[in-house]
């Protein structure tokens, strides 16, 4: 006897402007809008955050159903001609971020002229007292008061009177500066503070155009997400003490990275400068499976670290050299290697991409011979239960995987070693050469250097300066992650790209070239000449998928600024 099929349920829908959309169970008007890539313009919306509705950009007109009377409200509209008020009716609207989705609603939001008088009086109401101190203002080029200015109202202000004055470049931590007057009081800051940080360090004072944000008593904005404030402030109420006057946004460019600072790998965008080559701040990109909406602190400032303490020429015995003479001075310092791989160390890292760290496996194993494997890194720090992961790399996973899927048919190897194993093993006597990825070590780097200089022949690849270069006889100066493109694992096993945002300095060259280089230098030529070629060596898991999980999960809304200047990606 066969059964029937069950029936699919049928599918949610409602039309916004005449365009039929797909919404979930419990999904409000304007996340389903949001969902489908239709932008209703809203200040006190986020999609991470809880319902305020307090702003009304987001008004919407929501058409009766067939055979039922709309809801009204009683107005009185003003006649020019008869120079007086005449009572009317209109359409009561609703707010869309706060009204869920019922089956076959019919929405109006840009087809509505009850819905357009709204939005620009909105806008006038938000602006009453706003000093629109543009020029001076870092939101400047991407702030939805001149985005929402130029697409709703475009008039000129009706009121003359002086405006209601509020505290300015109020500091609120160490992190971020306050203007009250620019303050459109949306509680967006006091809503991350509270339900993201879980640290209800902010809120509002006052009510009408007295209110401000305003920090608890004996307190300071100073918890880990406090970027985040300013990053989900719609105007530029809420600055960064590290952007606020550095830069202007339309100058800037975008490269869409992975968060170097923890195992969680948080997507990103780096906003740099091209014409100076210099990086200008890391925000959060939305990936619904890794980091939603969010950053941490730490990781919205660790683009600096890219840039400070670099290793961009090469050294032999701690002296600049020429590139092309330090590979000469790496082949002799390895001299005699080959004849006895078990005496060679090597040493990945989890601060390198898996692109770096496959070419160096691929060396080690293929031309080398070597079987033993260690991983460098940053030591542990502190993690939390919102994104920060305690192991301070990018890409441990990705090095544990890579030497897993590698490891000889045998299965000699199955996992790296940690560094405190290689000293023990230099210390005993195990290895005379060692070829090293990185700059950082998680044990006490005297200690660390004390081993490594008994080893014969030490040649290192890094992109900083560290414990790792410091020891080594040989270094071959290798890109930072923000001048490469490059994958790294995170935490779960999701291998996302991180995309070049700056030139390289000096002599720095991507890891893997390097890598090639010193093979060469060897007397083995590599397959690879292009990071495509390596990446289709590479074993699946470590691969990212492109387009994919690296990508945002969410549309991200475009605002009239990023229309017209395009390099600034904007923000939900
Ligand atoms: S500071 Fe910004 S995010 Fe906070 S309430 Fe004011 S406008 Fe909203
Ligand atoms: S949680 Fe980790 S990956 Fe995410 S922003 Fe912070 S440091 Fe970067
Ligand atoms: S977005 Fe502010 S009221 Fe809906």
């Amino acid at each position: 006897m066969t059964t029937a099929a069950p029936t699919p349920p049928p599918k949610l829908t409602i039309k916004i402007d005449g365009r039929e959309i797909a919404y979930e169970k419990g999904d409000t008007i304007i996340r389903a809008a949001y969902k489908a890539g239709i932008d209703i313009p809203h200040y006190c919306w986020h999609p991470g955050l809880s319902v305020a509705a307090n702003c009304r950009m987001c008004l919407v007109e929501v058409l009766p159903p067939p055979g039922r009377p709309a809801m009204q409200l009683d107005i009185l509209r003003w006649d020019a001609e008869k120079n007086e008020y005449i009572p009317q009716k209109k359409p009561k609207l609703l707010p869309a971020c706060q009204q869920d989705c019922a089956p076959g609603m019919e929405v109006l939001s840009e087809s509505s002229a009850n819905v357009d008088e709204a939005r620009s009086a909105v806008q006038e109401l938000l602006l009453l007292n706003h000093p629109v101190d543009c020029p001076i203002c870092d939101q400047a080029g991407e702030c939805r008061l001149q985005d929402y200015w130029l697409e709703h109202q475009r008039k000129g202000k009706r009121m003359h009177q002086e405006p209601v004055h509020k505290p300015k470049a109020v500091v609120f931590g160490p992190t971020i500066v306050y203007d009250a007057e620019r303050c459109i009081v949306c509680t967006r800051c006091v809503r991350v503070s509270a339900e993201l940080a879980r640290d209800p360090v902010l809120s509002i004072r006052e009510r009408g155009n007295l209110g401000e944000v305003v920090v608890s008593p004996g307190r300071e904005l100073d918890h880990d997400y406090t970027l985040m404030t300013e990053h989900v402030c719609p105007v530029g109420a809420l600055t960064s003490a590290d952007f606020r006057f550095k830069a202007r946004v339309w100058f800037l460019r975008s490269a869409r990275t992975i968060c170097q600072g923890c195992a969680t790998g948080c997507n990103a965008f780096l906003d740099y400068d091209p014409r100076n080559n210099t990086p200008y701040r890391h925000r959060p990109r939305d990936n619904e499976q890794v980091n939603k909406y969010w950053m941490c602190d730490e990781g919205m400032l660790s683009y600096k670290h890219a840039i400070e303490d670099r290793q961009t020429v090469a050294l032999v015995g701690g002296e600049d050299t020429h590139l092309a003479d330090a590979l000469i001075a790496a082949k002799e310092q390895l001299k005699g290697m080959k004849d006895d791989p078990e005496r060679v160390a090597i040493i990945l890292s989890a601060q390198h991409s898996v692109e770096d760290n496959f070419a160096l496996l691929t060396l080690a194993r293929t031309y080398i011979g070597a079987v033993d494997f260690f991983v460098s890194g940053k030591p542990l720090g502190r993690g939390d239960t919102i994104l920060m992961n305690e192991d301070k790399n990018p890409n441990t996973r990705g090095v544990i995987a890579l030497v897993a899927s590698t490891s000889n048919a045998g299965g000699a190897v199955a996992a790296p070693r940690p560094i405190a194993d290689l000293l023990k093993g230099i210390q005993a006597g195990k290895y005379t050469f060692a070829i090293g990825l990185g700059a950082d070590l998680e044990v006490d780097a005297k200690e660390a250097k004390s081993a490594l200089s008994k080893l014969r022949g030490f040649v290192v690849i890094a992109s900083h300066e560290g414990p790792l270069p410091q020891s080594a006889h040989v270094v071959l100066p290798a890109c930072a992650w923000i001048e490469a493109e490059g994958t790294y694992v995170n935490h779960k096993g999701i291998a996302q790209l991180s995309h070049k945002a700056l030139r390289a300095l000096d002599e720095a060259r991507p890891g893997w070239q390097l890598v090639a280089d010193l093979g060469k230098a060897l007397g083995y030529a590599t397959t690879w000449k292009r990071v495509s070629d390596l990446r289709a060596a590479m074993p699946a898991e470590v691969q990212a998928p492109k387009p994919g999980v690296g990508e945002p999960t969410q549309p991200t809304e475009p605002t009239a600024a990023a229309a017209v200047a395009a390099p600034i990606q904007a923000n939900p």
